[in-house]
């Protein structure tokens, strides 16, 4: 069974990244920029919260955003769940659908060594599910 670490091996560890004064409107264009739906928010060596597009439409629900005059800050997600390398991409997947969350950074050794979408973690188990039913497959004929 795969895991993050697999993962990261295919998608590379660079992460995407504001600070909390970054503006709504700079960390928007970055987003669409690099076509990723979440940005880490970095204080010093802290991870101080998730900026994503969900955050975004939630904020500009509630009240008429300026863009330019929000900070990152202001609308990011403070509570962040993380995993490690070593977890599965089924974890991953149950923590993900359970949490309402589509992105995870992963923490190996007290340090961020990577982030990993819903997207990444859906790809690697059909991957998985295609090498399995290969594998049946040539079992049932005989061919393994
Ligand atoms: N069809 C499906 O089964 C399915 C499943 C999940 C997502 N989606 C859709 O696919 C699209 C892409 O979704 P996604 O889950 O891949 O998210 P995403 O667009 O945020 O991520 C795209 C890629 O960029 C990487 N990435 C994102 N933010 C990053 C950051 N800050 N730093 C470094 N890398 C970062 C991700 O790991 C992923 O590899 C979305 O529109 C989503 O709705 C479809």
């Amino acid at each position: 069974m795969s895991n993050v670490r697999d993962i990261l091996k295919t998608k590379g560890s660079a992460i995407f990244s504001v600070t909390l004064q970054t503006t709504v409107n700079d960390a928007i264009k970055l987003m669409a920029e690099k076509n990723i739906g979440a940005l880490l928010v970095i204080e010093g060596d802290t991870i101080a919260g998730i900026f994503s597009e969900r955050d975004f439409a939630r904020h500009s629900a509630r009240r008429d955003l300026r863009l330019d005059g929000t900070l990152v800050k202001d609308v990011m997600t403070s509570r962040i769940l993380f995993v490690s390398p070593s977890q599965t991409t089924e974890e991953c997947m149950s923590l993900m659908t359970t949490k309402r969350i589509r992105h995870l950074p992963v923490i190996e050794n007290d340090q961020l060594v990577g982030l990993i979408s819903i997207g990444d973690v859906v790809i690697k188990i059909i991957e998985d599910q295609k090498f399995s039913i290969i594998q049946l497959e040539r079992y049932v004929t005989g061919e393994a």
